[in-house]
């Protein structure tokens, strides 16, 4: 169903071919710049050492601000054609008789925006390159970064409804008004995704294929709700009645939105994620162990932030966190070390053995015995075999726990399932990455659009 209309187009979707068209200029921009211009970002000693190999020869770092260079020029070179269908005139009388041009202004808004939005986050990630900003500083800068999303938003008289699920009903009604705790919701999910993406890093290709599944994953979604030819209706059959006149399908409600706008809407998301693939598989294919480039923590926060412009403005955040499950795991896993109850060392990353070519879960060391809401989280991790814990012989005391990550907790379980060494050479580790990634969204898709009927009424 993906290649129908490329046969077969849709009067509706000119945009859409021409968009692809910018995303492969991207593809081959991205590959031809971030070898041409590494020596240059070394020059400018934007280079860093990778950890986990048993070479130390400097690899340019902060390449994420070529990715995102030829993103938003291609979304800025692209305004025009986003809008070519309003371009030809148009005009409606006034009731003087004047002939006043139509020009969906909200629609550019929101484009426009969404680019200030990515701009920002651009800047924000490459001064953490430069500068290494530290936690507290830099964790509300996104949100900052979010409120012309969210001006924009409300503008649009965005919903700040959500659908109870079936068994809550008798308490709650079918829908709750969040109101400013939906837009509170909606600036911690620009944080989260900015933010998440980055701390999941070490392991050569880790950030951008994180990036990259996400942004298929979401075109994935999109395509479900475009204008098809004749005789395919997937969008209708799965997402039931309601996706025909509310955007965001079951899950949210309130507003009811005709079918037009519901694929304008993923248009627009189609228009930002399409350049984004094209980028990050152009950076993958540097990135990709042994890495020759590091994307630094621009890449990271650029893709962030554009998954949480299209989630925002294409009103499907909640879909959207669901991609987002392995991030959120590691997430939350990581609050401990990120709110300093644990200590947390410069690089969390896998510890490499030189001598073996293996990686092993690095550790944290507590100077002084930890307090004791820090014991009983880190019991409850070690209990769930999330962590491993170094405890004193005789008093008990926890002298150190592996690092609070998704990568060093799936060293230990690969530990707990093969009764050896903790083990794993650097090229699996990536694959594995990769698999939960993927694995990650076939589990959102299954839910969104699976179990999610079976808590919500069709
Ligand atoms: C985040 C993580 C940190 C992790 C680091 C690795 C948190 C709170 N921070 O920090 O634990 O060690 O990312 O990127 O979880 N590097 C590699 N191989 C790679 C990518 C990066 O060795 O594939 C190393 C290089 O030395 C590079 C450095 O990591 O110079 C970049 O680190 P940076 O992105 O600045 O780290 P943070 O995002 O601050
Ligand atoms: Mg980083």
């Amino acid at each position: 169903f993906i290649v129908r209309p490329f046969l077969d187009p849709v009067p509706a979707l000119p945009g859409l071919f021409i968009s692809i068209g910018f995303s492969i200029f991207s593809l081959l921009a991205t590959l031809y710049l971030v070898p041409a211009l590494g020596p240059t970002f070394i020059q400018a000693h934007l280079s860093g050492r990778d950890l986990l190999k048993v070479y130390s020869t400097p690899i340019p770092e902060s390449l994420g601000l070529v990715c995102a260079s030829v993103y938003i020029l291609a979304l800025i070179l692209f305004i025009p054609f986003a809008f070519s269908d309003s371009l030809t005139i148009r005009s409606t009388p006034t009731p003087e008789g004047i002939s006043v041009p139509e020009f969906p202004h909200s629609r550019l808004s929101v484009y426009l925006s969404s680019l200030l939005s990515l701009l920002m986050a651009t800047i924000l990630g490459f001064l953490d390159d430069v500068f290494d900003i530290r936690w507290r500083h830099k964790l509300p800068i996104p949100i900052v970064a979010s409120i012309p999303l969210l001006m924009v938003y409300f503008a649009e008289r965005g919903n700040t409804h959500i659908v109870v699920p079936l068994p809550l009903r008798f308490l709650l009604g079918s829908l709750v008004n969040l109101g400013p705790l939906y837009y509170l919701y909606m600036s911690l999910l620009s944080t989260f995704a900015t933010n998440s993406i980055n701390i999941l890093a070490g392991i050569n290709g880790s950030e951008v294929s994180q990036a990259l599944i996400i942004a298929i994953s979401v075109i994935l979604n999109d395509l479900l709700y475009l204008p098809w030819p004749v005789g395919f209706h997937l969008p209708v059959h799965l997402l039931g009645s309601k996706a025909e006149v509310e955007f965001g399908g079951v899950w949210s409600a309130g507003m009811a939105h005709g079918s037009k706008e519901l694929v304008e809407r993923h248009l627009f998301s189609l228009y930002f994620m399409l350049p984004l693939v094209a980028v990050c598989a152009g950076f993958m294919y540097h990135n990709w162990y042994p890495a020759r480039a590091f994307p630094g923590d621009t890449l990271c926060y650029v893709t962030g932030m554009a998954f949480a412009v299209v989630g925002i403005q294409a009103h499907f955040s909640k879909t959207l966190l669901l991609f987002f499950l392995p991030q959120i795991f590691n997430f939350v896993l990581s609050c401990p070390q990120l709110f300093g109850l644990v200590p947390c060392p410069r690089h969390r990353v896998p510890r490499f053995d030189m001598d073996t070519n293996l990686l092993h879960p690095s550790k944290a060391q507590f100077m002084k015995p930890p307090a004791s809401l820090t014991v009983i989280v880190l019991r409850i991790f070690s209990t769930l075999k999330l962590v491993d814990l170094t405890v004193h012989p005789s008093s008990g005391v926890i002298l150190e726990t592996t690092n609070l990550t998704i990568l060093n907790f799936l060293l230990i379980l690969m530990c707990c399932q093969v009764r050896n060494e903790f083990f794993l050479s650097c090229s699996a580790g990536l694959t594995i990455i990769l698999g939960k990634q993927i694995g990650g969204s076939i589990l959102a898709f299954t839910v969104r659009y699976g179990l999610a009927g079976l808590v919500y009424d069709r």
